[in-house]
């Protein structure tokens, strides 16, 4: 079958005003800061996959030994009709599941929401092409705003894989999460992928690795910037820092001001001192029992965990309750 034309509900204009909105807000704040969701043009997302094959990045090789040795599992255990994916990126994980479910059969659609419009026409033309008999109906939209457009009836299987959901400030979590349980019927399954805690020696690395890819992916952001709201960033002026917050216990991102500088940005003139730091990254880490705990308080119970054999990276199967 042929994808199906996708459903937007996120146009250019949109984006362009929440840029804006983030730009004004993060960068006269006290502390600057910017979110991570701008890094993600072309050349971000081409960065990011670079990321997820260096030696360093574990996530991605962690969660993908976790998906293939339980994807049957998941599928014969939720029985889902709909496969919904929430930022679905790079479609090679999804395959995984796909393959499982389209071997125990039942699965009917296939719904990935992203806020690319390139990315998944891509990637719903590809999937339609090589899963015959498969519905694949790609959404255009910010899984924190659009939500209330997700397919209705049959039974669901929302993913949100790769540890995106570490992205969120705990107060955003628990509004995604409740948002997300708004969104199903008791009954319904949901499947993330988190990053756990462990020894900083092993997650700041993955965050600052040897070749300097992340360092340009985190300076992207302020090309992204340039070319998206004529600013005048000099990306070379900032130095890449990624720092373990113990009693936070996330990795944060940062670019450092080398020097002073100027920079002209809508209508602010945004002042950089020597050594400042703009945040422009928060990726949570996790304890399994954090996890069902903030499931819990959404209404969801969790079902199964599971990790790669190296304890490195969680799935949680959780049920609508
Ligand atoms: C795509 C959000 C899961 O937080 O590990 C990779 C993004 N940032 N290297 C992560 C990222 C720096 C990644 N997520």
């Amino acid at each position: 079958m042929s994808a199906e034309p996708l459903e937007i509900h996120l146009d250019d204009r949109d984006i362009s005003r929440s840029l804006r909105r983030d730009v004004r807000v993060g960068l006269t704040a006290a502390v600057k800061w910017l979110p991570p969701k701008w890094f993600y043009d072309s050349r971000g997302s081409e960065l990011f996959d670079e990321i997820t094959r260096l030696p360093e990045y574990y996530p991605t090789r962690a969660e993908r030994a976790v998906l293939a040795a339980q994807a049957t599992e998941i599928a014969e255990l939720t029985g889902a009709k709909t496969l919904i994916e929430l930022g679905s990126g790079s479609s090679e994980k999804t395959r995984l599941l796909l393959d499982a479910f389209t071997q125990h059969g039942g699965l009917g659609t296939f719904v990935p929401l992203d806020v690319s419009v390139s990315a998944l026409a891509g990637s719903t033309a590809a999937l339609a092409a090589d899963y015959p008999g498969l519905r694949v109906r790609g959404i255009v939209g910010d899984f924190t705003r659009h939500l209330e457009h997700l397919p209705t009836g049959g039974r669901r299987l929302v993913i949100f894989l790769g540890g995106t959901i570490g992205n969120l400030l705990p107060e955003e979590r628990a509004a995604f999460v409740a948002g997300m349980r708004a969104a199903l019927e008791a009954g319904d399954w949901l499947l993330v992928g988190t990053d756990l805690v462990k020894d900083p020696a092993v997650i700041v690395p993955a965050y600052d690795d040897a070749a300097g890819v992340t360092a340009e992916f985190n300076r992207n952001v302020l090309r992204v910037l340039n070319r998206e709201l004529g600013a005048d960033f000099d990306p070379a002026g900032f130095a890449h820092v990624a720092l373990w917050n113990p009693e936070q216990e996330w990795i944060e991102m940062r670019l450092r001001a080398e020097r002073s500088m100027r920079v002209a940005v809508l209508d602010l003139n945004v002042d950089f001192a020597v050594g400042e730091d703009l945040r422009t990254e928060v990726s949570a880490k996790f304890r399994p029992e954090g996890i069902s705990r903030e499931l819990a308080a959404a209404g969801f119970r969790t079902e199964r965990f599971w990790t790669d054999p190296d304890g490195l990276f969680g799935v949680t199967l959780a049920r609508a309750e």
